[in-house]
């Protein structure tokens, strides 16, 4: 299949209704609205992916959101043969346990980073 040239928000999708874009320029992905957010930080010159921050609005938690940003943001990270520092709570400690498939991506066995 073809691939178009990157823009800096490239649409990715998400699952359920909420659809989630690729803010490049700013490392997130995010909802169209910008309101709620995943937050990375590439490390080792492409190779990692340091998930840093997930952010929903109150209004719209419980919903799956944040775990719609992580599988855009992991199947980012796969697809770029990235591994994966899961340095924000939500990721280490809901969102991997409750999806082991995705603990394969995780970098050196769970290390955070120590921002
Ligand atoms: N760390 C780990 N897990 C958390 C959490 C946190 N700080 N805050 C909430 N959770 C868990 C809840 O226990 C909830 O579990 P439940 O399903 O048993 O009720 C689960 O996340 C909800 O999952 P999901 O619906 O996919 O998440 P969400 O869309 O409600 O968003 C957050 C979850 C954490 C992104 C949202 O609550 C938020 O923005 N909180 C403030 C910022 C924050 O603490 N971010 C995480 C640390 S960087």
């Amino acid at each position: 299949m073809a691939t178009s040239p990157s823009p800096s928000s490239t649409a990715v999708g998400g699952g359920g209704n909420a659809k989630i874009v690729w803010n490049e320029s700013q490392n997130r992905f995010e909802t169209e609205d910008k309101k709620a957010f995943l937050e990375y930080e590439v490390r080792n010159g492409g190779k990692v992916m340091d998930i840093l921050h997930t952010f929903v609005p109150s209004s719209k938690r419980g919903q799956g959101l944040a775990s719609h940003l992580c599988i855009s943001a992991l199947n980012h990270a796969k697809a770029h043969s990235m591994s994966v520092i899961p340095t924000c709570s939500y990721v280490s400690d809901t969102f991997l346990p409750r999806n082991p498939s995705w603990n394969s991506l995780v970098y050196a066995e769970d290390l955070k980073s120590s921002i």
